[in-house]
């Protein structure tokens, strides 16, 4: 099992279920407020973990109620905590809507913000010991393409999801061995709709010229496409009823993430990450939904890809 750092995001998502979006001005009932931890940069973490790997998160809380318990959260699924850092600002924060199984998330990062160069930078050791570095764009931006450039100066791989979408540096496109963005991501940053098998290749052949060595790109209901061999292949999704999306794009980069690292080709880890992703959206939450490598095992016995 390989050793995987994510650099990242940490939040407390307070949740709320409704039948429709409110109009403007109006005040609506929902349903089932939960407060749950998320971030994407921990539930990432929490995937990883959860499915078996070693890891360690680089990140920040704040002095605050919601930064002790999201960080006992995360050491309670073993991931190792030591180089989050306790902030004086408030704990990263999502209000996240749910309505009709999708989500919408209005976020305030909070700490999160202070994840910076120069925390990064204290802690080179980290890249020596990690064989993959796992970002994403919920801590500022400059210290995303530092740790890019750092974990190249290590000789390790980069793995990015660019969520939520932001324009970037184009040197840290040059770093990045896998990027995992959803067809909206991928869009925003080619200039190219994933809509159909053409206009998808020529999105993935863009992320490529823009430097990113491999990708895979998640489309919805019409499962992903990624490159593997200098091929772009698809792979469907599997039938599950949906309950809350939130943390899906998360727990596939988990999925994808844990068996590349344990040496799976693209397709079979394209696989493991759709089982993985397809139970956390049956369940409700975000790290809470993500199942355990036993519930994934499981998983895959009674459930095929296109069935
Ligand atoms: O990807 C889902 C996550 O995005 C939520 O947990 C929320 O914290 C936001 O960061």
């Amino acid at each position: 099992m390989k050793n995987i750092l994510v650099i990242g995001s940490i939040n407390v998502d307070y949740v709320i279920y409704t039948e429709r979006l409110p109009k403007l001005g109006e005040t609506l009932n929902g349903k089932d407020f939960a407060m749950n931890f998320g971030g994407k940069g921990a539930n990432q973490a929490v995937a990883l973990s959860k499915t078996g790997c070693n890891v360690k998160m680089l990140g920040a809380v704040g002095k605050d109620l919601s930064g002790e318990l999201a960080l006992n959260n995360l050491k309670s699924f073993g991931i190792d905590t030591s180089d989050v850092i306790v902030a004086d600002a408030p704990t990263g924060a999502a209000v996240i809507t749910v309505c009709g199984g999708d989500n919408h998330i209005i976020l305030d990062i909070g700490a999160n913000a202070c994840v910076t160069p120069e925390v990064i930078a204290e802690r080179e050791a980290l890249f020596d010991w990690a064989d993959f570095v796992v970002m994403q764009y919920e801590i500022p931006m400059e210290s995303v393409l530092f740790a890019a450039h750092m974990t190249k100066k290590h000789g390790k791989k980069v793995v990015l999801n660019p969520a939520p979408v932001k324009e970037a540096d184009p040197a840290l496109y040059a770093c990045v061995d896998m990027i995992i963005p959803n067809e909206f991501e991928a869009q925003l940053i080619t200039g190219i709709e994933p809509k159909d098998e053409k206009s998808t290749e020529e999105a993935i052949r863009a992320l490529q010229a823009l430097g990113c060595s491999d990708a895979v790109v998640t489309l919805g209901k019409r499962g992903c496409a990624y490159t593997e061999g200098g091929e772009i292949r698809y792979a469907g999704i599997y039938n599950v009823k949906v309950v809350d999306t939130t943390a899906a794009g998360d727990s596939f980069i988990g999925g994808l993430c844990k068996s590349l690292s344990e040496g799976k080709s693209m397709t079979e880890a394209v696989v493991y990450a759709s089982a993985v992703s397809s139970v956390t959206v049956s369940r409700p939450g975000a790290g809470v939904s993500i199942p355990t490598a036993c519930e994934v095992e499981e998983f895959l016995k009674t459930h095929h890809i296109g069935d």
